[in-house]
């Protein structure tokens, strides 16, 4: 069998599938794991032990001494909280020496999230559902070449100089248009400069370190951040996140080619959830959605507000498979299942009185999109002790048998419970050689 040595882990629904346990699980082989776009809107929850974990900018490969850890150029870093990130997880006996940061990443500064959140006010009842945490207005300003790039952490002249470029002009749209007072240019130098001296270290060419393990043959993890559904081009436009979080985006978010990253595991959930606002066609709104909240402890990482939930949407799984290249799937929270009667899945929608079997192309007709169910008895059977395919009872077996020829990419990894432990990997799949490890 073909050596996999360079694997894109990402999303396949809306963000939250379980990406933080599928990657800590495999970074135990991995020399590197990369993030390459988004920011601490991300929120990955890994449990060890007793230990639970919650990440937001650094890459759950962390957990591994001896991974190295990069934050690729497509992110956009708070250097504020990941200060306070690396302190809690060195507190907890976590060493944050092998994390690095792009020069080419962009910094989220406290008046993007005083915009994100006056954004998002003003929007009231059209709001995104944004996290608050600056994302948008930071790949704005990126854009708009008035960003601060996060090599400026290591020259503080430089992190001074832009700072009182780009000041004046950001406390105006906040005064002006949001009634918001805006920031002091000496209290924010105060406030930024212990980051400085923290972060400016770390500071490199992520690019390059990348580029040289993987032509000395070593593992690279590129851990994708949100899901296929939140991508700014191909997602539930404008209910969606401001990255580019397919696979694609590993290659310019890091600063490859395309063909160093093909080889694509899709993070899907056994069921779907959301946060945010936006059309969500499988979301149910009775007892069983209720249920899978409860159950599958549906609350955000971030912001712990409820998911909204509902049934696997195939129709959705195809699409992330397209527009990911897909290689492999990895079903998480199958234990959730468990004790549910009826387990639906769909299908195909009815879209304007036509059945289609396709994501439709704008969210005008997704609102208008009934999902199309087959549906599954269901087991009772605990499915946390299961460590291979053949542990789980039929029923599972049946149900995720169905999912993979309807989404026609096969499943390589199951997860059921949130330790790592509680992982099968599926005997053939790409990812068989970076999986023994931590099957303790
Ligand atoms: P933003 O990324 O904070 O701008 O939020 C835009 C949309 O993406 C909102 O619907 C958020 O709830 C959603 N979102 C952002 N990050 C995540 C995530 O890590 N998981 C799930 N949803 C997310």
């Amino acid at each position: 069998m073909e050596t996999v040595n360079s694997l894109v882990i990402v999303g396949a629904q809306w963000g939250d599938e379980g990406k933080g346990k599928v990657i800590d699980f495999l970074s135990a082989k991995a020399d590197l794991v990369a993030r390459f776009q988004g920011g601490d809107n991300a929120g990955h929850t890994v449990v060890y032990g007793a230990n639970i974990f919650k990440l937001h900018h650094v890459p759950s490969g962390i957990l591994n001494p001896k991974t190295l850890c990069l934050l690729g150029n497509g992110m956009v870093i708070n250097p504020l909280v990941l200060v306070r990130e690396m302190d809690e997880l060195e507190k907890r006996g976590i060493d944050t020496s092998n994390l690095r940061i792009s020069a080419k990443a962009h910094l989220i500064m406290t008046y993007h999230q005083a915009l994100d959140e006056a954004n998002e006010l003003m929007l009231a009842d059209k709001k995104i559902g944004t996290t608050g945490r600056g994302i948008g207005p930071a790949y704005a300003d990126k854009v708009l070449r008035r960003g601060i790039r996060a090599g400026a952490l290591a020259d503080p002249a430089l992190f001074s100089e832009r700072l009182t470029e780009v000041l004046p002009l950001q406390n105006r749209i906040l005064k002006d248009i949001f009634g918001h007072p805006g920031f002091d240019l000496a209290e924010l130098l105060a406030l930024y400069r212990p980051a400085l001296e923290r972060l400016g270290p770390l500071v490199t060419d992520t690019g390059r370190m990348i580029a040289e393990q993987m032509a000395a043959g070593k593992k690279v993890l590129f851990e994708g951040a949100q899901g296929a559904l939140l991508d700014i081009d191909h997602g539930t436009y404008p209910f969606v996140t401001s990255s580019s979080t397919v696979a694609a985006a590993a290659a310019s978010g890091t600063g490859l080619g395309p063909a160093n990253v093909n080889r694509v595991l899709g993070v899907l959930k056994a069921y779907t959830t959301r946060v945010g606002e936006g059309p969500f066609p499988t979301e149910d709104l009775s007892e069983a959605g209720d249920q899978l909240r409860e159950r599958g402890n549906e609350f955000g990482t971030t912001t712990g507000r409820p998911r909204r939930c509902g049934w696997f949407d195939a129709v959705v799984a195809r699409y992330a498979a397209r527009i990911n290249g897909l290689t492999g799937l990895a079903v998480t929270k199958l234990d959730v299942l468990s004790g549910m009667e009826v387990i639906n899945l769909a299908v195909g929608y009815r879209c304007r009185g036509k059945d289609i079997d396709y994501f439709p192309e704008g969210i005008q007709d997704l609102s208008h999109c009934e999902p199309q169910y087959e549906s599954f008895p269901g087991w009772d059977e605990d499915l946390s002790r299961a460590r291979s395919y053949e542990d789980l009872p039929e029923a599972a077996q049946n149900f995720l048998k169905a999912l993979e020829d309807t989404v026609g990419v096969r499943i390589d990894l199951i997860s059921v419970g949130p330790d790592r432990s509680q992982t099968i990997i599926c005997k053939g799949s790409q990812i068989e050689n970076w999986s023994d490890a931590r099957q303790e």
